[in-house]
């Protein structure tokens, strides 16, 4: 008979699980008869020892078959998954999917929940008043039919046990192991049915990655797994070193999104949003070259077609669509503040990781998974790395609830600055590219 005690002393001895062994684990955790300490001291002896691309695989494919896998076959197309490893100000989802579908590629997509510094997709779609992600699996596919584009929430039995481990891994200070990030993230990309999936891979001191060679690592494994699973897998290296965009917060990210779609977009966003899209049109099938895909997505927004879907998917997911006419409805909080620039020069450093915290300050991020948050609060940066400053410009507009909680993101955001008086290179924003 098989002891969880016996596998923890294994790995904790630096040996590799067997497959019944990790498939044993994964069952019995889900069911509830591992306990949390038991697989919380194999997490940290995985966090440890590592596993082996094998061992990986074989604790995805577990962690997918744990629960149900959608079948999206009913769905017409090629349908193409965007997945980031999360970051601060990444409201790329909100922008790409109306883009790529108004192209005619269908977009079903599962989308996550903010946790810690970094944001998620479903609490920033949450400020359209109405907006839900919690929809049928009937109404998921329908709608993607119909309209092209639907988010929905992680369903109870998607990879259950993902959603337990995850938990987990948060507490117990186990999220930032390549195994187990890889075998989280494509268990549930896996189990949610697309047929071709596009990762972001963020690296920088915002992200679970921060070297760029870890990011690279993390991206190899997971893009041999989508292959290994015999799924077309792209992944992107990109830069989390400071926010992506100008804004940090949920309803001054949902804002930014569609001032993208209106041709307004911060030009470092809109780079990694045509870099993953480029992917997705052409693993769709929908363009021939890179350059046709670019030029597909920049008609798509001058003509208004991606502004257009995005209202239409709002509409379609339970959402006012008049808060996409006028978006100066998104609920902005009352207690507005700038943080002022210290010194002339150019800003040579904006650490992501702390501006994503400011925001949790201010009520807009969790500090446990069942933590309430304001979708009104956040920082609007106005001074990212390369520009130039003067003493007493505006860093950073911070919208919050009250005195107190600006003050401490004042001082959060005041910490991720530094400059220097010799002229800085804006950053690069692709690192690599991986299939
Ligand atoms: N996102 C996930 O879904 N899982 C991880 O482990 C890290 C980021």
């Amino acid at each position: 008979m098989m002891r969880m005690v016996d596998l923890i002393e294994k790995k904790k001895q630096g040996e590799a699980l067997a497959t019944e062994e990790i498939q044993w684990m994964i069952a019995g955790y889900t069911k509830g008869e591992i306990p949390d300490y038991q697989m919380s001291a194999m997490c940290m002896a995985i966090y440890f020892q590592g596993m082996t691309m094998e061992e990986t695989i074989t604790l995805t494919m577990a962690m997918r078959d744990s629960g149900d896998v959608l079948d999206l076959s009913g769905i017409h197309g090629i349908k193409v998954d965007k997945h980031s490893t999360g970051g601060v100000g990444d409201k790329t989802t909100m922008a790409l999917g109306p883009i790529v579908a108004s192209l005619g590629i269908p977009v079903a997509k599962m989308s996550g929940r903010g946790l810690g510094h970094t944001g998620g997709t479903i609490d920033k779609l949450e400020c359209f008043p109405g907006f839900t992600t919690a929809i049928p699996e009937h109404m998921f596919k329908q709608n993607v039919n119909d309209i092209g584009i639907a988010v929905a929430g992680q369903t109870a039995n998607l990879a259950p046990a993902d959603k337990k481990l995850y938990a987990l891994r948060d507490t117990t200070a186990c999220v930032n192991q390549k195994s187990l990030i890889a075998s989280s993230i494509m268990s549930k990309k896996l189990a949610s049915g697309s047929d071709a999936i596009v990762l972001d891979v963020k690296v920088g001191n915002g992200a679970f990655m921060e070297s760029a060679e870890d990011a690279k690592a993390l991206a190899q494994i997971m893009v041999d797994i989508g292959k290994g699973a015999g799924k077309q897998t792209h992944a992107l290296i990109t830069n989390m070193e400071q926010p992506l965009g100008y804004a940090v917060g949920n309803s001054v990210e949902v804002l930014e999104a569609i001032e993208t779609l209106q041709g307004k977009g911060p030009a470092d966003f809109l780079e990694v949003v045509f870099a993953l899209g480029k992917h997705m049109i052409l693993l769709a099938g929908k363009a021939n070259t890179e350059a046709e895909a670019i030029a597909m997505m920049e008609e798509s927004i001058q003509s208004g077609a991606a502004l257009r879907k995005l209202r239409e998917f709002v509409a379609a997911q339970g959402g006012d669509p008049r808060f996409v006419d006028d978006p100066s409805r998104l609920p902005l909080a009352k207690e507005v503040v700038d943080v002022l620039a210290p010194q002339d020069g150019y800003v040579s450093k904006l650490e992501a990781r702390p501006i994503g915290h400011a925001s949790m300050l201010l009520g807009g991020g969790r500090a446990t998974k069942e933590s309430e948050i304001d979708l009104s609060v956040g920082c609007v940066l106005h001074k990212k790395i390369g520009d130039a400053v003067k003493c007493g410009d505006s860093l950073c507009t911070i919208y919050a609830r009250d005195k107190a909680s600006a003050a401490a993101a004042t001082k959060e955001v005041l910490g991720a600055y530094e400059f220097s008086n010799a002229p800085v290179a804006k950053p690069k924003m692709i690192f690599a590219e991986l299939s």
